[in-house]
């Protein structure tokens, strides 16, 4: 059974269709990228996966639950996490706190904890089990803002996994990254998608990281989606050639 699957979600705007009946399955542990033109509808796509947007028409379901038009904070506990195209860290806190914060809001307790003796063992481990997984062991604390920007968006990954996620949805992670740190993230992503079973959706522009970490590809133009499969057989589809790859790529 997917763990991720979506029936006929239609998203409108007023008279504009963001979303036309978009139906996936994305099967547990799989890497699934998302990619088309600007305004294609993929982050509107993510949007209503996580609550931010009520879908006019349309399901989802997560591991065979129904959570369509669930709250955004509801869904989260579910176990769907997410990141932005914009990046969401605490910019004056340490690179430990921003993980904290999110280990310590799924166990419902909070940052208070902080300052008891006691604090609890278990957080602090699992707190530095993520940092290791995004490779941010030795930035524990610096304070976020003034990390690199490839660093930025590894702890903001790293926000999304503090909670254990089912699903992780990653909107541009390698948005205005250099080749560079484009490779160490696809990496990461790869390697924790690996290590942890967990399945990833990724919403990205840059073909080569596209088409080097996902397991199957999803192309949407328009609100549709046009073509779907293995990176092979989707790099040589001629819509998507048209649509968004170019004859060059
Ligand atoms: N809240 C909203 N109200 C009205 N129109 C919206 C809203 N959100 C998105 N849209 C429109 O829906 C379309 C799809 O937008 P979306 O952000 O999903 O595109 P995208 O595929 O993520 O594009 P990009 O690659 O540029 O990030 C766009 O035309 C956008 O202007
Ligand atoms: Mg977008």
């Amino acid at each position: 059974m997917s763990i991720l699957r979506t029936e006929g979600i239609t998203k409108r705007f007023a008279e504009f269709t963001a979303l036309n009946g978009i139906s996936l399955e994305i099967e547990k542990g799989e890497i699934r990228s998302i990619i088309g033109p600007n305004g294609a509808g993929k982050t509107t796509f993510f949007n209503v996966v996580t609550g931010k947007l009520k879908p006019t028409d349309g399901a989802v379901y997560l591991d065979g639950k129904e959570i369509t038009g669930k709250r955004p904070h509801e869904i989260a506990a579910y176990g769907i996490a997410r990141t932005f195209q914009i990046i969401n860290i605490f910019p004056s806190l340490t690179v430990f706190e921003n993980i904290a914060l999110p280990v310590l809001s799924k166990k419902k307790q909070n940052m208070a904890l902080f300052t008891m003796p006691q604090f609890q063992d278990h957080v602090k481990d699992k707190c530095r089990d993520v940092l290791s997984e995004i490779g941010l062991e030795n930035e524990i604390d610096t304070i976020a803002g003034n990390l690199s920007h490839g660093d930025k968006k590894k702890l903001d990954i790293g926000i999304g996994l503090a909670r254990n996620p089912a699903v992780l949805l990653l909107d541009e992670p390698a948005a205005g990254l250099n080749p560079q740190e484009t490779q160490a993230i696809t990496r990461l992503i790869k390697s924790v998608a690996e290590r942890q079973n967990l399945t990833i959706v990724l919403i990205e522009h840059d073909m080569d990281a596209v088409f080097s970490i996902s397991d199957n590809i999803t192309v949407f133009q328009q609100g549709i989606v046009i073509a779907e499969g293995r990176p092979e057989d989707v790099r040589q589809n001629k819509l998507v050639i048209d649509a968004y790859l170019g004859e060059d790529f």
